[in-house]
């Protein structure tokens, strides 16, 4: 089974985008689910088809399902909220403050994940293609598992504390053992490259650039690995057309050209960059899905990569002083290579091909101590300052 979730920006065509390659699969035959966990659902909109939280079958081969993190079975976190404000107000603390205390952002659609696994794992499917919400909120929930998990291990020692714990708080220790248990399934299933990769969808317009090589080190950084990029809404070419609206089209076409151009150089989504043209009619419904697909893949398996290297580009560990940064780059035996920072960035420059690599959260107030190459690539040490 293979995972893909498409993520991005607001309104750039992710629930489109995902639709469409659910049913380019399911037109070759492969088993597939097309799942939402946005809580705005518009799925079911996008097939003009009704969908709720089990899967219904939408056409041979495809079924689609809309998760409403609200409505889970197992809702550990709503019940560990009941449990913690109850506690914190028996320990004294003002029932406004609990309340406020018990909110954890994204927690709601980390748990939808889990019901994504948990239908994943339980049907015939051979592809699951996920509709994510916005990219800031998926990243923050992306990063949980971990949070989550190592919260729970260090400050409450686990077990340790359990045992401890005792009257309201015995329940709110098993709760987080719980919760912690959900994450961590979800960890190994979001990180294994083999089953789970990231398919980023985005308008081709300049503040795009940046965000986008943000997200991609920061997904490098979680260990989720990105195998395709699409810049949705491309302008169509108009060809031999005269006039203004033809000029006005030539104009937006070629700026947005430049812009995937500018893409490209800056690195990673060399050779994983598709696109999609600009409808005139917004594509609803099955034939338009499948329209979009063709334009994308072609007689291609969309589950292949777009030719993107088979391993991550960048991947970050932490070492006792600070972090290693590999970053996966075909290097010549002779080579010659350069580090620079740049604000936020670090500037990699081989054999005068320049590469910025936007540094993640984490890495920012680090220096770079050292560096050397070897036959994966380039190994950068760094080391956290004060
Ligand atoms: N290539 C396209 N041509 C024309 N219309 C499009 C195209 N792609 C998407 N749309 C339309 O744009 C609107 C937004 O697309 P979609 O819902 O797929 O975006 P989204 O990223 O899922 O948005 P949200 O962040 O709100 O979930 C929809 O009405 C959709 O039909
Ligand atoms: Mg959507």
């Amino acid at each position: 089974m293979r995972v893909l979730l498409f993520t991005g920006k607001g309104g750039v065509g992710k629930t489109t985008l995902a639709a469409a390659t659910a049913a380019g699969l399911a037109a070759r035959g492969s088993k597939t689910l097309v799942v939402s966990t946005d809580p705005a659902h518009s799925l079911g909109d996008a097939f003009g088809l009704p969908l709720a939280a089990e899967p219904a079958e939408v056409d041979s081969c495809l079924h689609g399902a809309q998760v409403d993190a609200r409505t889970l079975v197992d809702n550990v976190w709503a019940t560990l909220r009941v449990q913690l404000r109850s506690a914190l107000t028996g320990a004294g603390i003002d029932a406004l403050d609990a309340e406020e205390l018990t909110v954890l952002p994204g927690v709601d659609e980390l748990l939808a994940l889990t019901e994504v696994r948990r239908l994943a794992e339980t049907g015939p499917w051979e592809s699951v293609i996920v509709d994510c919400g916005p990219t800031a909120e998926t990243l923050r929930l992306l990063a949980l598992p971990e949070a989550v998990a190592g919260y729970a291990g260090r400050a409450f020692g686990r077990r340790g504390w359990m045992a401890r714990a005792a009257g309201a708080w015995s329940g709110v220790a098993e709760s987080v053992e719980r919760l912690a248990a959900h994450v961590d399934g979800l960890r190994t299933l979001l990180t294994d490259p083999a089953v789970t990769t990231v398919r980023l969808v985005l308008t081709p317009e300049r503040m795009v650039v940046a965000e986008t090589r943000r997200t991609l080190t920061s997904l490098a950084l979680r260990g989720i690995r990105v195998d395709g990029m699409i810049a949705n809404r491309l302008m169509p070419a108009p060809g031999l057309w005269r006039g203004s609206a033809a000029s006005w089209l030539r104009t937006r076409r070629n700026e947005q050209e430049a812009v995937l151009a500018e893409l490209r150089r800056s690195g990673p989504a060399e050779g994983m960059l598709r696109s999609v043209e600009h409808r005139a009619a917004e594509p609803v419904g099955l034939p338009a899905l499948l329209e979009i697909a063709r334009e994308l893949y072609g007689d291609a398996d969309p589950l292949g990569g777009a030719g993107g290297p088979a391993t991550p580009l960048l991947d970050v560990s932490e070492t006792e002083s600070g972090f290693d940064l590999r970053i996966a780059l075909p290097l010549g035996r002779d080579a010659a290579v350069d580090l620079a920072r740049v604000d936020d960035d670090l500037a990699v420059t081989v054999d005068g091909f320049r590469r910025l690599v936007a540094l993640p959260g984490p890495l920012r107030p680090c220096r770079v101590t050292g560096a050397e190459s070897d036959a994966r690539g380039l190994l950068v040490h760094l080391e956290r300052t004060a």
